[in-house]
């Protein structure tokens, strides 16, 4: 039996992403969970969903750039501790080691395994939130967290993972099953190949 709860979202976990942008001439990052992927195929739109009036969605819109940094589960307590309090009040600048892509004015975090550098796009005006839209501009990942090439490997990122009805932060657990390949072995799909 299942028990109606309301139009409560329970699109939960979320990777725990750190959105970096310059702020009044200095970097600033927030913690930011509310992510999304627009489209999926070249040019690569991301969202970005900020309560209004963000101190960092200002910066945003001056300089029509940010970022999206994934920190490891190790790095809870930083994504936290910028998630807690603001760059209207305090220096956010030296909690990372910053670096910047080919833009120049997009903050990037050293010690996040994955950044993705974006251009503002849009931004969606929703009752309590603004959505940033940015195209991705490039990605950087760190050596270590690649396979195959240029594939990320999620393994080694070990991604801060975020829930909201809990209130905790988690990592990933294990593998379950191959993607676009564990669906041939439901019956259904093992009827139709027989009937062919
Ligand atoms: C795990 C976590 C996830 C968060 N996700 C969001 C989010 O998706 N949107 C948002 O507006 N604020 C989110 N916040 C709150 C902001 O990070 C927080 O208000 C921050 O202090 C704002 O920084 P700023 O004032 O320097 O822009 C989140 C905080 C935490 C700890």
């Amino acid at each position: 039996m299942q028990r109606p709860i309301g139009p409560v979202c329970a699109l939960y976990p979320m990777p725990a992403t750190l959105v970096g942008a310059m702020a009044d001439g200095r970097p600033n990052f927030l913690a930011i969970a509310h992510v999304g992927i627009l489209n999926n195929a070249a040019p690569q739109y991301l969202t970005v969903s900020l309560k209004k009036y963000r101190h960092t969605s200002q910066a945003i819109r001056d300089t029509g750039g940010f970022s999206i940094c994934l920190p490891r589960a190790s790095m809870a307590v930083a994504t936290d501790y910028v998630g807690i309090v603001s760059g209207s009040r305090v220096d956010k600048s030296r909690v990372f080691d910053v670096f910047y892509g080919a833009r120049g004015n997009v903050p990037m975090i050293r010690e996040c395994p994955v950044n993705m550098e974006l251009r503002l796009h849009d931004v969606m005006d929703l009752p309590a939130h603004e959505v940033f839209v940015g195209e991705l501009v490039a990605t950087y990942v760190d050596e270590d967290c690649l396979r195959d090439g240029d594939k990320v490997d999620l393994e080694k990122v070990r991604p801060l993972l975020f829930d909201y009805a809990s209130g905790w932060y988690y990592a990933l657990g294990e593998p379950v099953a191959p993607c676009w390949r564990a669906g041939r072995d439901h019956p259904a799909y093992v009827a139709a190949k027989g009937a062919k």
